[in-house]
């Protein structure tokens, strides 16, 4: 793509200019923006930009290798920071969807911060920040009411010291896609839903623990590989499992159960402000039942959440 390719030449020289001999950093999350804006930065400055990649242990299953095995290959310099321990401790009994949200975000950024550190020389903070996000953080778009208040790892706060350094700032969506696939990025990367930066900790209702993430994570994983494999993924826009705070009695063979219940959500959006369940067909839904309740210990019940936003909002903290 002509336009893309010269968009690309003209920061690559742009980004050499700014940052000279100093290092930057970026924290990849996984997602496309920091994506490509990794790649791109790594592209005019190579191993002078050094990419954090942390585990907060809310990831999906796998999710955290398929990163790095991934990435690696691509040439960028990634750190992977285990903090998944931490993350935990910081959210045992901890039951409120706002608290939880905050305390994730904080510890993201202590994290962080504690990690850049570590690294020599470094002046410049990289973000994969785009036009959208300018424009809501200028206040210029829809003046919505904050219901969430959300972490995003590819947005941190201006705390941490550093000169931004922003390449996508004015470009959209469809574009960035664009300019990664001229980078090199995968159609499975590219294409990716988005994923919450509080991760799986909001979809685990109520108190976080390590085992309820490890019940959500395989009972997800079914939910999303069926959808891939029975080509419905492209009907839905983002697709998950969430992990009820509640049990119910079930029967397996001739014996009691008394296990968790989890809800499949999948949505159709276009712009995520307002959104309709979809409307998967009902075989492969007791389908997806059934292999979740056979192949995940833990739960024993599957519900369809029908609920359109407004008024239901996609996540369900
Ligand atoms: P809701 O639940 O508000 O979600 O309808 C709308 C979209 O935003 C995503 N989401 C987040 N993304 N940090 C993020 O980066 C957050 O804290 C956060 N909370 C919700 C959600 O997955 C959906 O795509």
């Amino acid at each position: 793509d002509w336009a893309m390719n010269n968009f690309i030449d003209y920061q690559k020289q742009k980004i050499q200019e700014q940052v000279g001999a100093d290092k930057v950093i970026l924290g990849l999350s996984g997602g496309v923006d920091s994506s490509v804006a990794a790649l791109l930065i790594n592209k005019a400055i190579g191993s002078q930009l050094v990419c954090l990649f942390v585990d907060t242990g809310l990831l999906r299953q796998n999710e955290a290798q398929e990163v790095m095995h991934n990435y690696e290959p691509l040439g960028l310099n990634v750190h992977y920071i285990d903090a998944k321990e931490e993350f935990f401790t910081a959210l045992k009994g901890i039951k409120d969807p706002e608290a939880k949200r905050k305390i994730i975000g904080r510890k993201f950024i202590d994290v962080f911060k504690r990690e850049a550190q570590k690294i020599p020389n470094v002046k410049f903070l990289a973000q994969g920040t785009i036009y959208p996000d300018v424009i809501e953080s200028a206040g210029l778009g829809k003046t919505a009411k904050v219901i969430k208040s959300h972490h995003n790892v590819g947005g941190l706060p201006k705390e941490l010291g550093f000169t931004l350094l922003e390449p996508l700032k004015m470009l959209f969506k469809d574009e960035v896609r664009l300019v990664g696939k001229e980078l090199g990025l995968t159609a499975n990367l590219l294409n990716r839903h988005p994923f919450p930066g509080p991760g799986l900790g909001i979809r685990v209702l109520e108190e976080v623990t390590p085992e309820k993430v490890a019940i959500l994570q395989a009972a997800d994983a079914i939910f999303r590989e069926m959808l891939t494999s029975e080509n419905l993924i492209s009907d839905s826009s983002q697709a998950f499992v969430v992990l009820l705070p509640v049990k119910s009695v079930g029967v397996m063979g001739d014996n009691r159960t008394y296990d968790y219940a989890c809800v499949l959500r999948s949505v159709k959006t276009i712009d995520f402000m307002t959104a309709e369940a979809s409307q998967l067909p009902w075989n492969f839904l007791a389908n997806v039942a059934q292999r979740i309740i056979n192949e995940v210990p833990g739960i024993n019940r599957v519900t369809y959440d029908l609920t359109s936003k407004p008024p239901g909002t996609i996540e369900w903290e």
